[in-house]
């Protein structure tokens, strides 16, 4: 997409949406052509002065996956494909099966054989095929590989272009929440990474149409101490992601051991002199149990593990003062309990 210096935020948002569609200005898909299910504009809840967490537990099947699905099911329904499949850690699964069903295609998810219940009871409820196979996302990702018809559509991570369009929408909304400014800090639990890069795009392509200068946020990506490729990247100054052996977290969506957009989380980490934290598998559920305690969302896992790497980072005095602190809650806790 082409975008023009000096162009009028006006132009962009549509306010008649309360949905992610308010910027059909800068997406790919029009809202009229779209598979929706109401997604995006998602509150920011405060929680103290400096805090506040973006609540992506309120989209359509509990997670900011929705968003990415919305756009990417709204563009290969368009192709005119015949199945949609995709590995997923369990919401994205969720989503792309709830998307399918709207769109009335047919869909094949492949998830860890351990994902929590809930994740596989969803997407069979919204009448998609569901296959359980050992190991992690990536093998997930192998067994569907071997396993596609010619009509498939393969919805993997940044394997298709607009899973990445809807998540930037993350960073516009912010950017409307935060009154035409952004939020100093931005602690987000990361996996795939698309939430990152996503957002990462959106401050760019904000630049580029001078609503901010070229101060950023700073991005903090977070995992698990039992799966964490982009922290070690960042310790070992890597331009690349290495695998991760064996990994093990309970929060699944952090459980990536080779992230196929490792390189742009670390790059989008550096440019924003942002950091990466792993925290300790053992902190995460009562983080997140901590953190729901604290503000009243539902959080999930992945989340907890960014309200412990917050707690982590302002004991270092990395962040502190004045700093304005958004914490992502990526998604509803209750499927993983
Ligand atoms: C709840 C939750 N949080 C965070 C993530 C990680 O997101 P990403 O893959 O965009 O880094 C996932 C991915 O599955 C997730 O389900």
């Amino acid at each position: 997409m082409r975008l023009k210096p000096e162009t009028d935020p006006e132009s962009v948002i549509d306010r008649s949406f309360s949905s992610l569609w308010r910027y059909r200005g800068v997406l790919p898909i029009q809202p009229e052509g779209a598979i929706t299910l109401t997604e995006g504009w998602t509150p920011v809840v405060p929680v103290d002065a400096t805090t506040w967490v973006k609540d992506e537990a309120r989209n359509p099947t509990g997670s900011f996956k929705a968003r990415g699905m919305s756009m990417a099911v709204s563009g290969a329904v368009a192709l005119g494909v015949e199945r949609l499949v995709a590995p997923s850690a369990g919401n994205a699964a969720g989503a792309l099966a709830a998307y399918g069903a709207a769109a009335g295609v047919e869909v094949l998810v492949a998830m860890p054989e351990d994902t929590p219940r809930a994740f596989v009871e969803e997407c069979r409820h919204y009448g998609a095929r569901v296959e359980l196979v050992p190991g992690t996302i990536s093998d997930a990702g192998r067994w569907l590989g071997d396993n596609r018809s010619p009509g498939d559509f393969d919805l993997s991570t940044l394997k298709e272009p607009y899973r990445v369009e809807g998540k930037k929408t993350m960073g516009y909304e912010l950017w409307e929440q935060f009154e035409g400014d952004l939020p100093d800090v931005i602690i987000y639990p990361t996996g795939g990474g698309t939430g990152l890069v996503g957002m990462w795009k959106a401050f760019d392509e904000m630049e580029t149409m001078g609503w901010i200068g070229p101060a950023r946020p700073r991005l903090v990506a977070v995992q698990s101490d039992g799966c964490a490729p982009i922290v070690e990247g960042m310790r070992n100054d890597r331009e690349r992601t290495q695998p991760w052996p064996d990994p093990k977290t309970k929060a699944y969506g952090l459980r990536v051991p080779n992230p196929i957009a490792g390189f742009l989380c670390l790059r989008a980490l550096r440019q924003t002199k942002g950091t990466a934290v792993a925290v300790p598998e053992k902190d995460i559920i009562p983080a997140a149990a901590a953190m729901s305690a604290a503000t009243g969302v539902d959080a999930c896992p992945e989340a907890g593990a960014a309200w412990a790497a917050l707690g982590t980072l302002r004991d270092q005095g990395w962040t502190g003062g004045e700093d304005r602190v958004l914490v992502f809650n990526t998604g509803t806790g209750i499927k993983y309990r």
